[in-house]
């Protein structure tokens, strides 16, 4: 017995030995030569790091080892090796890094994107109260918002007054306002658009902004300089931010909980969360209105750069506008726009829909998780890394997707697509695992009416300067999200349309 026992103990770490050996053993996946103390830091400062990444997959394969000044930097290239590390391991890989800058100076240390796995029961909360307002069950409840919003778009989008930039924040402010705080927008002069708005602007191209690796990210012991210090000027800035992102998290809480109080509240993520009762635990209340917040946050860029792509999708591929505008006036007839009622009888437009999230891949590469130490088919993912999924790269992967540069929805027609979990974009554009996006409901039906309506009551075709029809020039603006500058192109409403009879 006794005999038996030493065996396995002996076994057992003799086991162990050995896998903390092959660990030790275990190369670094291959990458970019390092410069001594700054790694690849100088590198990864480019502005749009995402592209560099596709640079580096291109060389190196589908994993790759980068290190911005000792922090290491794992880079996923592939579809299955993302779902075997984020999905199926998904505990070792739903931390994320610590950023002093943006969790501790600018106080973003609520927001569900930037919790870790230190402050779990957090981000488990959270997700649950996402879960309720955004689940399957909660959206039927946003509908009508949803077909409200969507005849302003169509208005905007084919008036001289505002850009389709404008048209389209104003669009995805007033879905998300609505559905978060249960508030209507009626102007682009509303005062929670622009609270909002500049927590987003701030967060994404200020705090987070690629090109801007903090100095007190990599030696954090320089949190604790005075603000007046000289060089200490992003503490400066910092209160500046924090100011800004407390604002917007508080300001449209606060009135929503109001507007519940008064009994005149609408359907809304607030509403579902607090009943008609608003008096919440203190724990409870912070957890929502960061939640609320968080999910603005994740729902606006990522939004307008799937409508951008959709818009520019149809000024690049004519056919396909012609052909679903085809489908709608058979399926629905010309007389009213399309509802969700009309959907299982639009294959083309869902095929269509996917196809822009595909081709327009609105986060091209996913946001920074932090892994354990780990073992890939070989290779060793030291502890801290921060891992990315590089989903541009699963975006355009050849095997899976003929001529992956062109937008073409028939490659999801007559394909069981949704029993094909590699080929299923919607299994990669939203992240895998723990953290996956909780916004992915939402956008199969918000983005789903945008694309049905427009299509079926607006023409677009690229701008004529001097009768020739230019070729649309963009530029891409945001470090994160697909966004462009100069998206510019001739939307008309359809010939037999009537918008204000709609
Ligand atoms: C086309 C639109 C969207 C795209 C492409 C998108 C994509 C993503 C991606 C790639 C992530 C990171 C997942 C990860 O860390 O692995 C994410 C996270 C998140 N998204 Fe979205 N998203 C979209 C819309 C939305 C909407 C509409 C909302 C809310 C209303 C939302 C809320 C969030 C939140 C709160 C997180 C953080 C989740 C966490 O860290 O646990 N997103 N999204």
């Amino acid at each position: 017995m006794l005999d038996k026992a030493l065996i396995g103990f002996l076994a057992g770490i003799a086991f162990v030995l050995v896998f903390l050996r092959r660990k030790e053993l275990a190369p670094l996946p291959p990458g970019p030569k390092p410069l001594p103390l700054l790694g690849n830091i100088l590198q990864l400062k480019e502005k749009y790091m995402w592209k560099l990444a596709v640079d580096w997959y291109k060389e190196y394969g589908k994993l790759v080892y980068a290190n911005a000044a000792g922090i290491p930097m794992i880079f996923i290239n592939d579809f299955q090796a993302n779902e075997d590390l984020i999905n199926m391991r998904g505990d070792k890989y739903a931390d994320k890094p610590k950023m002093v800058m943006l969790n501790e100076l600018c106080g973003g240390k609520y927001i569900l994107a930037f919790i870790g796995t230190d402050d779990a029961e957090r981000v488990l909360r959270q997700r649950r109260i996402m879960k309720k307002a955004l689940g399957p069950g909660a959206i039927p409840s946003y509908e009508l918002s949803m077909e409200t919003s969507t005849r302003q778009l169509l208005l905007d989008l084919t008036s001289k007054k505002t850009t389709i930039e404008g048209a389209l924040l104003m669009y995805t402010s007033s879905v998300t306002l609505s559905i978060l705080y249960g508030h209507q927008v009626v102007s682009s002069d509303d005062e929670l658009v622009k609270i909002t708005g500049e927590a987003a602007e701030v967060l994404s191209n200020k705090i987070a902004a690629g090109t801007k690796v903090w100095a007190v990210d990599i030696l954090p012991f320089l949190r604790h300089i005075p603000a007046w210090f000289p060089g200490a000027a992003f503490k400066r800035l910092a209160a500046e931010w924090k100011a800004v992102l407390e604002r917007s998290v508080n300001v449209p809480y606060e009135r929503s909980v109001e507007e519940i109080r008064q009994g005149r509240a609408v359907a809304s993520a607030v509403l579902i969360s607090l009943g008609e009762d608003p008096k919440p635990s203190p724990e409870y209340d912070l957890d929502l209105r960061w939640s609320l917040n968080a999910m603005y946050l994740g729902s606006i860029d990522s939004s307008i750069a799937g409508l951008e792509n959709f818009i520019l999708a149809m000024v690049k591929y004519p056919e396909v506008l012609k052909k679903a505008q085809e489908e709608i006036d058979s399926a629905v007839g010309r007389s009213r726009l399309p509802t969700f009622s009309d959907r299982s009888s639009l294959p083309y437009v869902e095929a269509m829909l996917t196809e822009t999230l595909r081709w327009g891949c609105p986060v091209p590469l996913n946001f920074p998780h932090l892994s354990v130490e780990d073992v890939y088919e070989g290779y060793r993912i030291p502890k801290g890394s921060y891992v990315l999924g590089n989903l541009w790269v699963m975006s355009r992967d050849e095997r899976l997707y003929p001529d992956p540069e062109v937008f073409r929805p028939e490659r999801f027609l007559g394909h069981p697509y949704t029993e094909d979990k590699a080929f299923n974009p919607w299994n990669y554009i939203f992240g895998t695992g723990k953290r996956k996006c909780p916004g992915v409901h939402l956008i199969q039906s918000s983005l789903w009416l945008v694309i049905a309506r427009v299509v079926a009551a607006l023409d677009i075709k690229p701008k004529v300067v001097n009768g020739v029809p230019i070729e649309v020039n963009l530029k891409e603006k945001n470090a994160f999200f697909r966004m462009y500058d100069g998206l510019e192109c001739e939307i008309t409403t359809r010939a037999h349309v009537n918008l204000d009879q709609l």
